[in-house]
């Protein structure tokens, strides 16, 4: 039986309204369909692994609202451990999503509960040593993502750290922690200060984040798939599939989340990059984060048909 997978992090309830254009300043236009749908980069990531089949816990804060309670649905119907999520004296988290027309997106997040911590709770310190890797974003603070990745390097357990979620400069002091970081290219262009216009740009970038301890680096580069970056030997590069855009919303989560489950079932780095891409792909056919991610037949099947 394989150990669980930890993720902690964020989880929002996403504020869905469909529009044409994003409006101008002062401007007021129509929307179109709206609805709440459960999400947040850790919640996604959790309910990405616990729907493609691997045990998994999630670790986070709700707040003591109505939105609560279905949040915490959400994490249970993917099949994720949830009673590392608690409640605290503060409003769930909220995303604010325009969803322009061709699934791109503009997001505020309110993050309320997920930024109230006073250290990492007890329950998730007693549980990282008995989980099988530790899976992290930057929605929730710095310190805590920085003891988690500590913790989880001390218990010999990979860690993973997906970049998004914050605009704020990465702390160096996490980067040795890391055995896996996943930035998209624009991400890493803003941690590493450097260009990342082109191949030759990213490997570079993801090489001065090795030479500061970090171990593979995995890049996200949206429609052109993603470019993995091990510490020694030569970066692999895997197209996107193809597919009709419909929400990108959390499909940058059920890449990582994927990829982090292939990783932990051994897979064949190859193997890995195709199975995350093609979960990526399905998430991005569909609306919402959380509702939109797949489960394991869903990816096998659509890798079956996109076999060469
Ligand atoms: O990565 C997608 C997520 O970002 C959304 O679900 C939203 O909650 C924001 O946190």
């Amino acid at each position: 039986m394989n150990k669980p997978l930890l993720v902690l992090g964020s989880i929002n309830a996403d504020l869905y309204v469909e529009v044409d254009r994003l409006p101008q300043p002062g401007e007021t236009i129509q929307g179109g369909g709206c609805a709440v749908r459960p999400g947040g980069k850790g919640g996604n990531q959790a309910a990405a692994a616990a729907k493609l089949g691997y045990p998994t816990w999630f670790a986070g804060h709700l707040g003591n609202d109505d939105f609560a309670v279905p949040m915490r649905a959400a994490i249970r119907t993917a099949g994720a451990d949830d009673r590392l999520l608690t409640q605290v004296a503060a409003p769930t988290g909220q995303a604010f999503i325009l969803l322009q027309r061709g699934g791109e997106n503009s997001i505020i997040v309110a993050a309320g509960a997920n930024l109230v911590w006073n250290g990492l709770d007890a329950p998730i310190i007693d549980a990282i040593p008995k989980s099988g890797a530790v899976l992290l974003q930057r929605e929730t603070p710095t310190d805590i993502v920085l003891a988690a990745a500590r913790a989880g390097r001390s218990a010999g357990i990979p860690v993973i750290l997906d970049a998004g979620g914050s605009n704020d400069t990465l702390d160096p002091r996490v980067l040795p922690f890391l055995s896996v970081f996943s930035p998209n290219e624009h991400e890493l262009a803003h941690i590493t200060g450097l260009p990342t216009t082109n191949e030759v740009e990213v490997l570079r970038a993801a090489r001065s984040l090795q030479s500061q301890g970090v171990g593979t680096v995995l890049v996200k580069l949206g429609a052109r798939g993603c470019l993995l970056v091990p510490r020694q030997g030569e970066p692999t590069h895997q197209a996107s599939f193809p597919v009709t855009v419909v929400d990108t919303t959390g499909a940058g989560d059920c890449f990582t989340a994927a990829y982090t489950v292939a990783m932990l079932e051994s897979r064949a780095e190859v193997d890995r990059l195709r199975f995350a891409c093609a979960a990526a792909a399905i998430c991005v056919s569909r609306l919402g984060a959380m509702p939109s991610l797949p489960n394991r037949s869903e990816v096998d099947s659509f890798l079956a048909k996109h076999s060469s």
